[in-house]
């Protein structure tokens, strides 16, 4: 049975533990109102249509008040109702920022604390009060993706944000999260919530095409996602069915004014035996799917016309190949890069292996492009991949594969290969060009009649190697 002192010290806990519960709420409420305040300061606009909706009750009362704002609650509803899409564009993401970010701030602070994200000043070292990541901007984009601007404290680095990704997600309800750099200092932390990639694209031809930024697809911001094919090589990687196809076929879609017009021949090597290119074969200027010592002489034929082309531009005092109708840009297409020596044998290995080296390290001030489909980027290919300078990943089996494919720390930035689903094929993550950004996108898809189509419109049968000029009477006795 419990004493007399006992059960007054019992009382004095449960005193103690309420009146931390109190002091706990307060402080919450204390720091919503100074959140609260700190949003609305910052948010000139939104301060003016109070002082005004205020200004306009004192003068006029309520009820005409009542009306206006209703009139213009149903004039937005009406507006979303018959056009979604551009009432979400210029009005719905607006309020919905406004909303996020007057909301956000309120309730970042605990989220930030449990999600991890603190750091202590090394000059204070308050453990009961950590500095945490502020939030600067809260926007909703056109694709309605969410982005947190966050400044972080003392102590903290974009590196620290990118390790609690997956608990912001959680925290935040959102199906993915991954940070942009931004200025030292600052960082944006992304929040996907609903899939704007959830929908096939179809592919869109631009109108003046370019080798600089041939299109193929779309990015998660609902922009054209296009690729530099001109001074540099291609990597996709992904797993059976993850849709390289499709990323390949929306660049041969990309070219095709180019290859019409003479200043770009694409080369395909399918070592599937043409179930993958086959279709298309219309399209290019030489193509192989046969056997693998055929696969090899193309790639030694491309070697050798390097070889020429570099000794034509040293001759001439250039470093970049400019591309010509005479001289046009090549684009070797390669499904499945490991397939290629699979079944070969060993001396034919060493020779296709030669050829490939040479010209990824070579071909790209030659005007030589080398575009790789790999499933499994783990295996031989590892030899290869750091020689591709621009690399996509769509969807992987292995988190590990993702840093392997697309570089050093792309996982801590966000990429999630391995999280996409066998739903949506043609979905993955790029590296954004000369930054350490990653961006999700989504390659554009020709069906199988779209693809018939386009392969129908270049009705001229791919190049056959130049007849071998033989010596002796003519059979015809010309
Ligand atoms: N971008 C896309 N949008 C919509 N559907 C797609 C897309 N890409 C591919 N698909 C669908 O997914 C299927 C598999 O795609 P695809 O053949 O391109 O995969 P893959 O990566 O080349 O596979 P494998 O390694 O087995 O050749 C296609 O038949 C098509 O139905
Ligand atoms: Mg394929």
């Amino acid at each position: 049975m419990a004493t007399n002192g006992e059960r007054a010290s019992g009382a004095d806990d449960l005193a103690s533990m309420a009146l931390d519960g109190v002091v706990e709420t307060v402080s919450l409420l204390v720091s919503a109102i100074a959140a609260l305040a700190w949003s609305l300061l910052r948010r000139p606009l939104l301060v003016l249509v109070g002082t005004v909706v205020t200004a306009g009750w004192l003068r006029f009362g309520a009820e005409p008040l009542a009306v206006a704002a209703l009139g213009v609650v149903v004039a937005l509803v009406i507006w979303r109702i018959i056009a979604p899409d551009v009432y979400f564009s210029y009005a719905g993401r607006h309020l919905a920022g406004l909303v996020r970010g007057v909301v956000y701030p309120i309730i970042w602070r605990r989220l930030a604390r449990r999600a991890g994200l603190t750091a202590y000043d090394a000059r204070s070292l308050r453990e009961d009060d950590p500095d945490m990541p502020a939030i600067v901007r809260v926007r909703v984009t056109r694709a309605r993706v969410e982005r947190i601007l966050l400044r972080l404290p003392v102590g903290m680095s974009p590196d620290d944000v990118a390790t609690r990704l997956d608990h912001i997600a959680t925290a935040f309800r959102a199906s993915e999260a991954r940070i942009v750099p931004h200025k030292p200092g600052f960082v944006w932390v992304e929040l996907v919530h609903k899939d704007p990639l959830a929908r096939v694209v179809t592919p869109t031809g631009g109108a003046d095409p370019l080798l600089s930024a041939v299109p193929l697809g779309r990015n998660e911001d609902g922009s054209l996602w296009a690729v530099r094919l001109r001074g540099t090589h291609l990597l996709i990687a992904g797993a059976t069915g993850s849709g390289k196809g499709s990323v390949l076929w929306a660049m041969a879609f990309g070219l095709r004014d180019l290859v019409r017009r003479g200043t770009v021949e694409i080369w395909g090597i399918d070592p599937k035996g043409g179930m993958e290119l086959g279709p298309g074969k219309n399209l290019f200027a030489r193509f192989e799917a046969g056997s693998p010592e055929a696969m090899c002489a193309t790639l030694e034929d491309l070697v050798t016309l390097k070889d020429e082309r570099a000794r034509a531009l040293a001759d001439v005092g250039l470093r970049l190949h400019e591309p010509t109708v005479r001289v046009p840009h090549v684009v070797v297409i390669i499904d499945e890069l490991a397939t290629l020596t699979a079944f070969a044998e060993r001396a034919v290995v060493r020779r296709i292996e030669q050829a490939l080296g040479l010209l990824l390290t070579q071909g790209r001030a030659c005007g030589i492009t080398v575009v790789a489909a790999v499933q499994d980027p783990g295996k031989d290919v590892v030899t290869w991949r750091d020689l591709f300078p621009t690399r996509i990943a769509l969807r992987l089996d292995n988190p590990i594969q993702t840093d392997m494919v697309l570089g050093d720390g792309a996982r801590d930035l966000g990429a999630r290969p391995d999280h996409i689903s066998e739903l949506t094929p043609g979905v993955g993550y790029v590296r954004v060009e000369g930054t350490r950004a990653i961006r999700r996108v989504r390659a554009a898809y020709l069906d199988d009649d779209a693809l018939a189509a386009l392969n129908q419109t270049f009705v001229t049968p791919p190049t056959e190697p130049a007849p071998v000029a033989v010596a002796g009477p003519d059979p015809q006795g010309r």
